[in-house]
């Protein structure tokens, strides 16, 4: 039996409890003014750090270790968030972190054929990318690395980390391109090959085009007066040192850049298409013959309209300056997997690098 006093008690709780739990509900009903949302949780990417992904610390960045200096050519790793807006690995050079290390990577050309100037002991959580820019042709097979590898760094587009320099799409209209002033028909530049000794198609078909068309030679061209000297040329030929697929140098960006027309050699035309428009370049293999390329490129410096119309691109998309120091020659790879360390943690095995290489 409750007596009176109970009955307004208990009455008087479950009122209150009542009103609390709408209350609550309104409350948690109404989106905060004063906080931002939260952000969804991110992982923390760390692997050996995997405790760490419990604190509310930021993410911290997988640290890639730089094995060797290609060709002992050095620069400062802050160049990366400076040239290319990368900051996405903390980079090394000190081999004394490497046991920390992520990532490593490693330049093929630098690798001794017994293997000794790479590290023996191996952390699991670490993963090591093979730096390679040259093409088969151009390739020394170092026995032993064919499965040592997670990830690829190379000229083709089927590589882990495929560097290039690319076109971007221009947002809007471009502004008017002006032709810059042209004092010579067409250029190039013998660089890693000396054009006497080469046996390669490159130089037997320039031997064979400078019989109908005068090329000038470049020669060693400083890098400050690359991209004006080559603006100078009508044409520039684009000839590549080898022909594989993907394989399309900064060879081609030069004149893309400055204003000239490509005569491309290398892989097909429709490989080339994959990278840049079809009307900003002249392919040899469009023609029977070294001939009839020569004569092409006469008639065209007599057609400016014609000419003209290799620029039409331009209205979509910008070329931008490679960099053409010596020094400088090795930049854009690094930084592109520091990039891609930073925003990619799914790795792999690679098995049988030379089969995809030379494949
Ligand atoms: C985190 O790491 C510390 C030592 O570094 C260890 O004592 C602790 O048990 C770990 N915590 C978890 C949740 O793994
Ligand atoms: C990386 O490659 C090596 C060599 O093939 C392999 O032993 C290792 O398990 C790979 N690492 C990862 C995390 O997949
Ligand atoms: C540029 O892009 C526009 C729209 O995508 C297209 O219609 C036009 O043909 C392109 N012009 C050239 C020269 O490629």
């Amino acid at each position: 039996m409750l007596s009176g006093w109970l009955r307004v008690i208990l009455f008087s709780v479950v009122c209150l409890g009542g009103f609390l739990i709408l209350f609550l509900m309104y409350y948690k009903s109404v989106p905060s003014r004063l906080c931002p949302p939260h952000p969804a949780v991110s992982v923390s990417y760390s692997r050996k750090h995997e405790n760490s992904s419990l604190s509310k610390k930021q993410p911290e960045k997988p640290m890639m270790l730089l094995w060797f200096w290609p060709e002992n050519r050095k620069f400062d790793f802050s160049d990366c968030a400076t040239l290319f807006n990368i900051d996405g690995c903390h980079l090394t050079d000190d081999q004394s972190l490497y046991e920390e290390a992520d990532s490593v990577l490693i330049f093929h050309k630098s690798i001794k054929n017994d293997l000794t100037n790479l590290p023996s002991i191996r952390p699991p959580f670490q993963e090591w990318i093979w730096y390679h820019m040259e093409s088969p042709t151009n390739t020394v097979k170092i026995p032993g690395i064919e499965n040592l590898f997670n990830l690829t760094l190379s000229y083709r587009e089927d590589a882990d980390i495929p560097v290039r320099w690319r076109l971007t799409a221009r947002k809007g209209m471009g502004e008017d391109f002006v032709l810059p002033k042209k004092d010579k028909l067409v250029c190039w530049i013998v660089d890693d090959n000396n054009a006497e000794t080469e046996t390669g198609v490159r130089s037997k078909y320039y031997s064979e085009l400078v019989k109908y068309i005068k090329v000038e030679d470049l020669g060693n061209l400083r890098s400050e007066d690359y991209f004006s000297v080559l603006s100078s040329c009508k044409f520039f030929l684009s000839f590549e040192n080898s022909i594989h697929k993907d394989y399309i140098t900064e060879k081609l960006n030069g004149p893309l850049v400055a204003g000239t027309v490509p005569v491309v050699l290398g892989p097909p035309r429709q490989n080339y298409e994959v990278f840049v428009p079809g009307d900003s370049f002249i392919h040899v293999n469009d023609f029977p013959n070294a001939k009839a390329v020569a004569e092409f490129l006469l008639k065209l410096d007599k057609d400016d309209s014609a000419y003209l119309r290799y620029f039409q691109w331009r209205k979509n998309f910008s070329a931008q300056r490679h960099l053409v120091q010596l020094n400088q020659e090795f930049i854009q790879a690094i930084c592109y997997a520091c990039d891609h360390v930073g925003k990619h943690r799914d790795y792999r095995v690679v098995h049988d690098i030379y089969k995809w290489h030379f494949g």
